[in-house]
Order: C-alpha cells, then structure tokens, then sequence
C-alpha cells in the first residue's frame, strides 16, 4: 500500500493530476493499446480534473486514446438532470478534453433493463483488456463507487440500494432535501475496481478520517469496502493531513518516511535529498526494513 500525505485538498489534487498526466504519457496509448481508465464523481476528484483540463489546455496530456469507465451512476434520475453523473463529467472533465465521446463509459441509470445494462458494463470493460487504473473516491463510511458497507467484496457492476448515511451525506447536492436524493444507483462492484491493474483512491477531509484508519490501520472488511484495497497488488491512497487524524502519529511517520526514502532513492531534489540529511524519525523508520515505495 503506498500511502501518499499531502497538506491539503489542493496539494492532493496536484499530486494526483500530475500522477495520472505522467502515467498516460508514460503509457503512450495508441489507437491499438489505449490507457483505460475508471473515473468517479464527487468533490473529491473535482481539483484533479481541473488540473488535467489545465494539463490538456497547455498541450501535455491528451485524451485522444484513452478510455474511461465510471464507477456508478443514479437511477431513474434524468441524464441531463444537474446531479447526475452524466452531468457531472460533462461539465468538469469530458466537455473540456479531446476524448472521443465513444470512449466515454457511464452506466445508463434509465435502461429498460438495468441487470442487463450493468452485465454489459462489466463486458464492455473486459472487451478492452480491463481497466489500467481506476482513480476513486470514497464515502464517510468508507464505500466505494455505491459499495455501500456490507457489500461483498467479490461483487461486480450491480443495482444496489444507497444507504441512508449516503442518501443523507449526498443531500447537500439536492438542496439539502433527502426526498429529492435517488435511493438506489448502478455502479461497479468492489471486485470490478479491484480488478484493475492499479487502484488511486482519494481521500481528504476530517469526516473520512475513521474511513482512512479502518482502511489502513485495520484489517479487510465488507463494512469499509475500501479496506478491499489491501488486497490489490498496486494500491495507492492519496490523502491530506486532515484526512490522518484518526490514524496513529506512527502510522503517519512510517508512510511519510517511506515517501521520503522513496524520493532519495529516485534522487528527487524536491524535499529529497540524501538518507543520512532526513529527520531522525525517517532515518528510523528506514532502518527499520519498511519495504521502500511499498506497494
Ligand atoms: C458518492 C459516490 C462515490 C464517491 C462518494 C464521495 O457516494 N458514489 O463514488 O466517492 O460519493 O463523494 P465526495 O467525493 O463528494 O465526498
């Protein structure tokens, strides 16, 4: 698990902005191996955009040969309607990039035939060789995509009924009137995320702190869905400060000293710099046999 801290909300979003641009370009996607990626919805995710728009804009990222997936979608809630997530990547991310619109993927909440729609998601993604890198959000209570706790973490692309802490949480979209939330989504399963060959997850802010902890302190559990992710081969979190605060002052010295090892070892100048110049407590920890850039 690498752990990423960061101080705040928008320094998360510049890391992961400049994560995915360098990942894709790495990449080098052409028509014949495109970079597939999953994307979420949500205020978590709304910085990194804005950074990748501003990355396209000034002619460093392009969008030409990639494809996306996103994690979930309401139900029976118009697409053209201001909260659905249809909306949502238009107006923040796909209206501003030159990916194809038949590269973009986002459940139909309104099919006649929803297991059906949700079937063909899950084919659609095995269709072009699975998703390289799945970039997500989480909620309080630690679901991800709608994994709403208790979800099986071997479930797939399904309908599922929202919980009233999620219906309540997302109510600040829907002026703040519960009546007004859908109380049930498509989205991707736990297993259709873990699936990829690399999972980011954001998360950022005091109220997801319990989340972080049971994801990183704690062992794998149905009841934070998010806690799947120690069980992937290459799972990253980036996180901000306030986000920490429910995890051990240790805890958070050990992630950050292995960032730093990490940084010398690569011979980043950037707050890097030689072993022996770090803090004591870095110097520690990476004495102590931590698996350096740990996965
Ligand atoms: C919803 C979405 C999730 C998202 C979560 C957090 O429940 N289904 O995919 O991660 O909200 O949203 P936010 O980033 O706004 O806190």
């Amino acid at each position: 698990m690498r752990l990423i801290i960061r101080e705040d909300y928008d320094a998360v979003a510049d890391y992961t902005a400049k994560y995915l641009r360098d990942r894709i370009n790495d990449f080098a996607p052409t028509a014949d191996r495109p970079f597939v990626l999953g994307l979420p919805t949500g205020s978590s995710p709304e910085g990194v955009y804005k950074n990748l728009v501003k990355y396209h804009k000034a002619g460093q990222l392009s969008f030409r040969h990639v494809i996306t997936f996103n994690m979930d979608e309401y139900v029976s809630l118009p697409q053209s309607h201001p909260q659905s997530y249809h909306t949502f990547m238009h107006t923040h991310l796909f209206s501003h990039i030159d990916i194809p619109p038949s590269q973009t993927h986002i459940l139909d909440g309104n099919a006649a035939d929803l297991e059906k729609e949700c079937q063909e998601f899950e084919e659609q993604i095995r269709g072009v060789g699975g998703i390289e890198l799945f970039l997500g959000g989480i909620g309080p209570d630690g679901h991800i995509a709608f994994n709403e706790p208790g979800s099986s973490l071997r479930s797939r692309t399904r309908v599922k009924t929202l919980a009233y802490d999620t219906i309540l949480a997302n109510s600040r979209f829907f002026d703040n009137d519960i009546s007004k939330v859908p109380k049930m989504a498509l989205t991707v399963g736990v297993a259709t995320v873990m699936d990829a060959r690399e999972v980011l997850i954001l998360i950022t802010g005091a109220h997801k702190s319990l989340a972080l902890h049971s994801c990183i302190e704690l062992g794998i559990s149905h009841m934070w869905t998010v806690s799947a992710l120690q069980n992937h081969p290459h799972p990253m979190i980036v996180c901000d400060e306030d986000a920490t605060l429910e995890l051990k002052v240790k805890t958070v010295r050990y992630f950050k000293s292995i960032e730093m090892v990490q940084r010398s070892v690569m011979g980043e100048k950037e707050g890097g710099g030689e072993v022996n110049q770090m803090p004591r407590f870095v110097r520690r920890f990476s004495n102590q046999g931590g698996e350096t850039g740990a996965d």
